[in-house]
């Protein structure tokens, strides 16, 4: 199974940016782990802070891999683009969120991302990658 993992805008900085938001651990880490717990899975990690370079990876990786977990972060809340651009592939996205996007400001609640994703994971820290790993594995 070929999972790809896509990291919107500041999620490079994970490990210190807001870290009682985002926890303190970088996501390189966390990948390491990921891809430790699940060896038959072969994963592709990429992140960007540029909206036209993660709509590239969609299209890239959407028609080949079997899954997608799309943090695009911001660009969640604000992102035509990225929305369609998930509305043109054949792969499964799962959107995941590591911080509860519902309980923070109003701006957080709308998603350009949701209504073309096979379900959202939100809330959970940096395990909301882990359970949308699940959620593909199982379906
Ligand atoms: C985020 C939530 C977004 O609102 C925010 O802009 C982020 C990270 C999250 O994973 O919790 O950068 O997508």
């Amino acid at each position: 199974m070929k999972i790809a993992i896509i990291n919107g805008p500041n999620l490079n900085l994970l490990g210190t940016r807001e870290p009682g938001v985002y926890g303190k651990q970088t996501f390189e880490e966390y990948f390491k782990i990921l891809v430790n717990d699940y060896p038959d899975i072969s994963f592709d990690y990429f992140q960007s802070n540029i909206e036209g370079a993660l709509i590239d990876q969609i299209q890239k990786v959407g028609f080949s891999f079997d899954g997608i977990l799309l943090n695009s972060a911001a660009y969640t809340h604000t992102s035509v683009g990225i929305g369609d651009a998930v509305k043109a592939i054949n792969a499964p996205v799962i959107e995941v969120h590591i911080s509860n996007t519902f309980s923070r400001e109003d701006f957080r609640h709308k998603s350009y991302i949701t209504p073309a994703a096979k379900g959202i994971i939100v809330g959970f820290g940096l395990d909301s990658y882990r359970l949308g790993i699940e959620a593909l594995v199982r379906s």
